[in-house]
């Protein structure tokens, strides 16, 4: 079978590069290795930047996300047993919104599948060859066989453990790379959110993050160690924590439930440069990966595949090759910016392991120069809501 573009990974990134692609009339295959349930069902993200959202509108995979997304006009810290909010749309005119990562990828598979854009599940890529011949191959196991795809060009979006990174020579590529001494343990609750707004708590035993999903259904995190086992952590103890972190401020309560799923989260920035390599494209966490705090995993992976889609459409309409050559360049200003913000967020908000009382009065004072003067809280709102797609 030959394809234009063969995509490994049906993530936020192949999903929405398939449909842009197919938009402009260009032929696409998604390889995924994972069942239909299994990604459609993934807990991960849930917070959009209006340009994905506008993205996702605009290629017509916004129906239910315009129904059920929650906009959010604002955001708040919290911090020695004060409350500081960020008035996005005052600082910014922009908003964000929290939609389920899960719950998008689950639109953008039926939108595509609607489309007649094959997504093959269960499809592993092992390997790709012939990426500097005009002709490359992907080649994956299928329902039980070793199969090949042909196609024009590849976009490796497997993600950060897929195989697309690895096929790049040791001496053409230049990895970045920091690992936090520290994780997140994420819950999934039924119990309504304990603030309309999302909750950034700075406190001496560890961060806290209290997010939502819907008007019954909280998420929550919470700084433990970076290998921890989430058996060690019983409900009660869960609770405890949490009211801890959040401190005792008027009018502000956890908000107590049955917790539904528990993850731990891996804190890690990273970047691999180039992003392209031959006939190859990496888009999303197959090229870098950043900390949970500032929110931008799955929005990075949608603005790199709109970048993408230009060169793809300026090459299959007028065979020029200048925007191939420009995308890994184009990507990495935005990408760089979003690591700034994700290492910002993540430093001033989590408490090291080894801080001494000098380094936590620091971090105090760095978080009150922020919320105390407008020019902080716009930095730290303009970033937030998120940096142009093309910088
Ligand atoms: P992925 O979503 O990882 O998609 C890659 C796809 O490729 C997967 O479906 C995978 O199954 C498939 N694949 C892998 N290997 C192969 C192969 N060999 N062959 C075929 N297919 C393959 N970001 C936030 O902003 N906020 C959060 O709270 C947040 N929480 C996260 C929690 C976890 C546990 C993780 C792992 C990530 C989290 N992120 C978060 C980051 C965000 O979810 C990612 O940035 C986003 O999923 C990136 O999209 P992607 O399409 O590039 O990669
Ligand atoms: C969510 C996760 C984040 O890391 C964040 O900064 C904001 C929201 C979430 O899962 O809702």
């Amino acid at each position: 079978m030959h394809v234009q573009v063969g995509i490994a990974g049906a993530g936020p990134a192949g999903l929405m590069l398939a449909r842009l692609l197919h938009l402009q009339g260009i032929s696409s295959v998604i390889l995924e290795s994972r069942t239909r349930p299994y990604v459609e069902t993934r807990i991960r993200a849930g917070l959009l930047e209006q340009g994905s959202v506008d993205l996702i509108n605009e290629t017509g995979m916004g129906e239910r996300m315009r129904r059920e997304y929650l906009p959010h006009d604002g955001l708040e810290f919290i911090f020695g047993g004060k409350r500081h909010r960020f008035d996005m749309q005052e600082l910014t005119g922009r908003r964000v919104y929290i939609y389920g990562q899960q719950e998008a990828v689950k639109d953008m598979i039926a939108v595509n599948l609607a489309a007649g854009v094959p997504i093959h599940f269960e499809a592993k890529v092992s390997a790709f060859e012939g990426l500097d011949t005009g002709k490359p191959s992907i080649r994956y196991m299928h329902e039980g066989s070793e199969k090949t795809l042909t196609c024009d060009y590849i976009a490796g979006c497997d993600g950060f453990h897929g195989v697309s990174r690895a096929t790049f020579a040791a001496g053409d590529r230049r990895d970045y790379d920091r690992v936090y001494p520290f994780g997140w343990l994420g819950i999934l609750v039924d119990a309504p959110p304990s603030h309309h707004e999302l909750l950034y708590c700075h406190h001496e035993r560890g961060f806290a993050l209290f997010t939502l999903r819907s008007s019954t259904v909280s998420r929550l995190y919470l700084q433990v160690e970076p290998d921890e086992d989430e058996k060690n952590w019983s409900d009660d103890r869960i609770w405890n924590e949490l009211r801890v972190r959040l401190g005792n401020i008027d009018g502000l309560k956890v908000s107590e439930g049955k917790i539904t799923q528990r993850t731990m989260v891996e804190m890690r920035s990273y970047v691999t440069e180039p992003m392209r390599h031959e006939r190859l494209f990496l888009a999303g966490d197959s090229a870098h990966i950043v900390p949970p705090t500032g929110a931008k995993g799955m929005n990075l992976a949608i603005s790199d595949v709109y970048v993408l889609s230009k060169a793809f459409t300026a090459f299959y309409k007028t065979g020029t090759t200048a925007l191939f050559d420009a995308y890994s360049d184009t990507c990495l200003r935005r990408v760089w910016g979003a690591q700034h913000f994700s290492w910002w967020m993540t430093s001033m908000l989590h408490t090291m392991p080894d801080a001494s009382a000098f380094d936590l009065k620091r971090q105090i004072a760095e978080l009150q120069t922020v919320c105390g003067s407008r020019a902080g809280r716009k930095l730290l709102a303009e970033n937030y809501a998120g940096l142009p797609i093309e910088m």
